[in-house]
């Protein structure tokens, strides 16, 4: 079969400026024997025009209506009405965010929607060319740094002037994956004696090797699992982190924080109580704050003012650079949807691992091992999950 149609819409949740293809990954998808539509405006906000589009080979249509279409391609998590509208058997791909929004994960089984979610990507070597949480944490840490560095009142780095000597700034990162390392190096670049915490062994060289400062937490030992990710803590081991901690952040201008547990909320690292002891005219940046925050005072979508220190959340920071991290994000969506065409049509094999590790959805049910526990009814994870609130 030919002709396989993908849509792509402009995106309509609120702050996301990304889109899903690219021209030049529009190109590619016309090569690969489908007909693509891209609904006007998609790219606007990252900067890609209609016309260029057009160039590429799309069709741009007035409407996001996905009825025809056997690809739809997106960013940010769609509503259940835009599920709803999707046709059966249809193959969606984007960011799902299943533990936040598990009407939208029954939804897409009950429409008979195969759902491919970025964030399930397997972390394999085979994966990389998919692996959006790297492309974009990589994208949002760096980010972080200046953006902090921009806000906060201190020079980052020593400085020794006729006026006197500046003492270098103190940068506490709060987890070492993909987004933490990124900080670490970026603040490193400008001058900053960086302090890194992370839970996992793993963690410690790779801090040591960018310039950073390990913090020990002695008593948590190696909280990897069998894949390499943190496991959840105990509220008694955190409870003993933040004392750790309270005394890093008493001196620190910065903190950037980005400690997550896959599909789970993010662990509580830093208190009111902690923000207070910052010095005046801090600022942390809160990383996971889309996920409750390791921060108490985050909000998901808005900056904190809390005495002299300010709270910025970070899943704005991808969209302060929407044309960069949306060409990253369509290479990674391209490279997924490659692994699903043969012969211009789309074949979900789930003898792939990295196929079977990503489809969240697929004939009417919730397949993936990691997320249907999260739908099955009263669990405590499925309380925690829906308490923390959020659409994307
Ligand atoms: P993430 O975004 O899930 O979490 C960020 C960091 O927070 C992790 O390093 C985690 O250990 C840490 N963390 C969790 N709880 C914490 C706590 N209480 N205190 C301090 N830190 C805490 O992590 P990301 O960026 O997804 O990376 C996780 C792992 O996956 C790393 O080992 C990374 O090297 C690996 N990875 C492998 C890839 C591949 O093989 N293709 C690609 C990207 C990452």
């Amino acid at each position: 079969m030919s002709g396989m149609r993908i849509l792509v819409p402009r995106e309509r949740t609120a702050g996301e400026r990304r889109v899903a293809a690219t021209p030049d990954t529009v190109a590619q998808l016309v090569a690969l024997g489908a007909s693509v539509a891209v609904e006007r405006g998609a790219g606007a906000s990252a900067r890609f025009p209609d016309a260029n589009y057009e160039a590429a080979g799309a069709q741009l249509v007035d409407s996001a209506d996905p009825s025809g279409a056997a690809l739809v391609l997106r960013v940010a998590p769609p509503t259940v009405e835009e599920v709803r509208a999707m046709d059966r058997g249809s193959v969606l791909i984007g960011y799902a965010a299943p533990h936040r929004n598990l009407d939208m994960v029954r939804a897409l089984a009950d429409a008979g929607v195969t759902a491919l979610a970025m964030e399930l990507v397997p972390r394999i070597s085979r994966a990389q060319s998919m692996d959006a949480l790297s492309s974009q944490a990589n994208l949002a840490g760096y980010r972080a740094v200046l953006t902090a560095a921009a806000e906060v009142d201190k020079y980052f780095p020593l400085l020794m002037t006729a006026a006197g000597t500046v003492r270098p700034a103190e940068v506490v990162v709060l987890g070492a994956g993909v987004a933490g390392l990124q900080a670490l190096a970026t603040a490193r670049r400008l001058g900053a004696v960086v302090y890194v915490s992370d839970i996992r062994e793993a963690a410690r060289e790779e801090v040591a090797s960018l310039g950073g400062r390990f913090i020990d937490l002695p008593q948590a030992g190696d909280m990897a699992d069998a894949g390499g990710y943190a496991k959840e803590l105990g509220e008694e081991l955190l409870v003993r982190q933040r004392e750790v901690l309270t005394e890093r952040l008493r001196k620190a201008h910065v903190a950037i924080t980005t400690a997550q547990i896959p599909l789970r909320p993010a662990p509580l690292l830093i208190t009111r109580a902690m923000v207070e002891a910052m010095p005046a005219g801090a600022v942390v940046i809160d990383l996971a704050a889309a996920d409750g925050g390791n921060c108490e005072l985050s909000e998901p979508d808005r900056i904190v003012e809390h005495g002299d220190v300010r709270i910025i959340p970070g899943q704005t920071l991808v969209n302060t650079m929407p044309g960069e991290a949306s060409a990253l994000y369509a290479r990674n969506v391209l490279a997924l949807t490659k692994l699903l065409v043969s012969e211009g049509a789309i074949r979900i094999d789930l003898e792939d691992e990295v196929v079977a590790g990503t489809v969240m959805t697929h004939e009417g049910r919730v397949v993936h091992p990691r997320v249907a526990p999260l739908l099955e009814p009263a669990t405590e994870t499925q309380s925690v999950a829906e308490t923390k609130g959020g659409d994307a």
